[in-house]
């Protein structure tokens, strides 16, 4: 198995480590156009093998796809990140251009790749990377959706006092600070469900954090979050590579599931060897498939701008 990772900044760096730790690939690049930041990073990664107790070979690369010939998954994370007071959908004119690049490259040395998209906004650079990828819809998958589903459960987590490893909570639609749709009626700890501990008032706090999850730590930290991201991408990539069939809300390409398409949002899919495998209906009520009406107009929007 052979993974890379494009872009070596916080996100994809991040993304790179937790996929050496967790030995998800025999061979992981780590690719930039940055000289010698990728090459730096994979070093330093890889002098952590024997402190972690992981035998994933890692090597970094400036611009050069060649090395990342046959990689069975790839990672995409470049572009620039939010600064604070920037939302996602702002960074559409230079990361479009990044995407585009990056893919075409990409699919000249591994044709046979699944590509998971991190770059924002998210949406819209997954729609355009299958637009010019031209390959199966299953194999590309944006990644925003766990993220913000570990976001969700980190504040249900906070707001009941109780291990976020007993909580299942998901959100759906875009990756957004507007357009992501926390399903607090799925909501459960440990199969009951979370408004059986939490007041109504409260349930609707823990959405609205989840929604500026990633707007918070961008005005704290005074750039885009990279821990919970990077994770989130090996997450993905995890499920893939050992054929999991997890679960996982992704953002995919729509073709009349959940009354929409030509567009790609954030829904509960299988992930699987193959790469999204298949669309799960969680049955939305009609104000949640309102919000999900109303999460692809604005998506659909900012796809008209490409
Ligand atoms: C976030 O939400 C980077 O979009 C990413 O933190």
């Amino acid at each position: 198995m052979k993974i890379t990772v494009v872009g070596a900044g916080a996100v994809g760096a991040t993304c790179a480590d937790n996929i050496v730790r967790r030995e998800l690939a025999q061979e992981v690049v780590l690719l930039d156009i940055k000289e010698g930041l990728a090459e730096g990073k994979s070093l330093d990664m890889f002098q952590t093998a024997t402190l972690l107790d992981f035998d994933s070979r890692i090597v970094g690369s400036t611009n050069d796809y060649a090395k990342t010939a046959g990689s069975d998954v790839v990672v995409i994370t470049s572009g620039i990140p939010r600064k604070p007071g920037m939302t996602r959908e702002e960074l559409i004119g230079i990361n479009a251009g990044i995407v585009k690049t990056v893919t075409t490259q990409i699919l000249e040395h591994s044709p046979e790749a699944i590509i998971v998209v991190i770059s924002n906004p998210m949406d819209t650079m997954t729609y355009l990377a299958l637009q010019t990828a031209g390959v199966s819809k299953h194999k590309i998958i944006g990644m925003g959706g766990i993220l913000d589903s570990a976001r969700f459960k980190t504040y249900l987590s906070l707001a009941m006092d109780v291990p976020p490893s007993d909580l299942q909570a998901t959100v759906i639609g875009g990756h957004g600070d507007t357009t992501m749709i926390p399903l607090t009626r799925l909501a459960t700890y440990s199969g009951t469900p979370v408004s059986q501990y939490l007041d109504e008032t409260t349930l609707q706090k823990v959405a609205s954090d989840t929604m500026v999850g990633g707007a918070t730590l961008t005005g704290l930290i005074g750039t885009s979050a990279w821990y919970a991201p990077g994770a989130a991408g090996a997450l993905l990539v995890e499920s893939i590579v050992r054929d999991q069939k997890r679960i996982l809300p992704c953002c995919v390409y729509l073709e009349g599931e959940y009354g929409q398409s030509n567009i790609c949002l954030g829904v509960p899919v299988v992930i699987g060897k193959n790469g999204w495998e298949k669309i799960i209906d969680f049955g939305l009520t009609e104000a949640e498939q309102a919000a999900f009406n109303k999460s692809a107009e604005a998506v659909r929007n900012m796809n008209s701008v490409l």
